[in-house]
């Protein structure tokens, strides 16, 4: 008789954004004439920068030729697009990457979830409070937790509380841990790290002997010069941490697919018989196994990123999804609402009004706005009694939503 996994039957009924479509399309069937305008799950809008899909069309037209034809790529991308990335991100910033740590793949989701692998199963792992949910439910399905308890935390995890009392900065555990999971600027609450705490974090985990998963997948939105891109322009981080990024929220490919896992040489991690291993080779064995890579017309579109066209329109693309943050921020804070994030992110983290709940919020906002945002809940239990608003739509639908959100609640 064939047995399943038994760790998903610890996981809590859906993924926190399937769930709130459900709850839309059930609204949306009962109220036809409802203009619901989605501010929830952290999906572009505008359209892919010219330059990138020039440079795919290009590509189709090399894949349609047989002189240029490609069959498969090396599962760690190509070399051209891992040079250009090691350049721009992370030598120009100071940062000591070499092209062969960098990994290319199809989304920061998988990798961040695919990393587990790579690790045994008796660490102690470490996980913010309000957290991207995707960080938990892997390691529930790794069976790296015990049951979820009451409270919605899971046993076996350690919650680092990211709240309005510690100044949404992610706390230090008194403990050790082994494995911990650090998102700046932050996903949900739109908070970033600066300089010195992430330093902080760095002498932790070279102390602790542990490793920082940095998801930096939203490094774009920094518009303050003093708040790091990336953990390795931290001193002592090529020692302790794992980096990834995307293309989803610079470049609008969340439904193209390409993001980058950086794995530096200089990792290890120790085995059963107490000896240091490279985690660079085990990850690169792992994608060698079970990846064949990205396709070559979408790594052609990911190095367009990188030309001067590409920046600029990169930029204005990020422009344009901040000045939807500011709106939002400014609008809900004249409405007496109190927000949080939303200048160097693409979230701003509003309390909810009037003691309610995040979802009791959710369905109030749903229901007499026709206007749908994340529970803060969903991404934790200190997320209670927050509401997060993605700042991924159009100039116009976020004018309007921001209109009906303000005229019912106004505290
Ligand atoms: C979010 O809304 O939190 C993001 O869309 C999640 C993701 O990028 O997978």
């Amino acid at each position: 008789m064939a047995t399943i996994n038994d760790n998903y039957l610890k996981l809590k009924a859906g993924y926190l954004f399937p769930e709130i479509a459900r709850r839309v399309n059930a609204f949306a069937q009962a109220n036809a004439d409802a203009k619901i305008i989605k501010l929830g799950i952290g999906d572009v809008t505008e359209p892919l920068p010219q330059a990138c899909v020039r440079a795919m069309i290009r590509a189709t037209e090399e894949m349609g030729d047989r002189e240029t034809f490609k069959g498969y790529g090396p599962e760690q991308g190509y070399a051209w697009l891992r040079e250009k990335i090691a350049h721009h991100d992370f030598q120009a910033r100071g940062c000591e990457i070499d092209p062969d740590e960098i990994f290319i793949s199809d989304g920061s989701k998988c990798d961040t979830g695919n990393i587990l692998e790579i690790f045994g199963n008796n660490n102690t792992i470490a996980v913010t409070d309000p957290v991207y949910p995707v960080y938990v439910d892997t390691n529930v399905m790794a069976g790296n937790t015990g049951d979820v308890k009451k409270n919605g935390e899971y046993e076996g995890l350690v919650y680092l509380p990211i709240t309005a009392a510690n100044n949404f900065t992610a706390q230090i555990p008194d403990e050790k841990v082994d494995l911990i999971y650090l998102c700046f600027p932050n996903n949900p609450t739109g908070a970033t790290a600066s300089k010195e705490h992430l330093q902080a974090w760095v002498d932790y985990a070279q102390a602790n002997n542990s490793i920082i998963f940095f998801d930096a997948a939203y490094e774009a939105y920094i518009t303050d010069s003093s708040i790091p891109h990336s953990i390795y322009e931290i001193e002592g981080a090529r020692n302790c941490a794992i980096e990834f990024r995307s293309f989803s929220k610079n470049a609008g490919f969340t439904g193209t697919r390409c993001a980058l896992t950086v794995v530096p040489k200089t990792l290890t991690a120790k085995a059963d018989d107490g000896s240091d291993v490279e985690l660079w080779k085990l990850w690169n064995r792992r994608q060698s196994t079970k990846f064949n890579g990205v396709s070559y017309i979408v790594q052609r579109g990911a190095e367009a990123v990188y030309s001067q066209e590409g920046k600029e329109q990169i930029q204005q693309l990020i422009s344009f999804y901040l000045e939807n943050a500011k709106i939002i921020r400014e609008k809900l804070t004249a409405a007496g609402l109190q927000v949080n994030g939303g200048i160097n992110a693409p979230y701003v983290w509003v309390k909810t009004p009037n003691e309610l709940s995040s979802w009791d919020f959710f369905d109030k906002l749903l229901n007499t706005c026709n206007v749908v945002g994340t529970p803060g809940s969903g991404f934790g239990a200190a997320g209670e009694g927050y509401f997060r608003i993605s700042a991924f739509n159009s100039r116009k639908n976020v004018e309007e939503a921001m209109k009906r959100i303000t005229e019912k609640f106004k505290v």
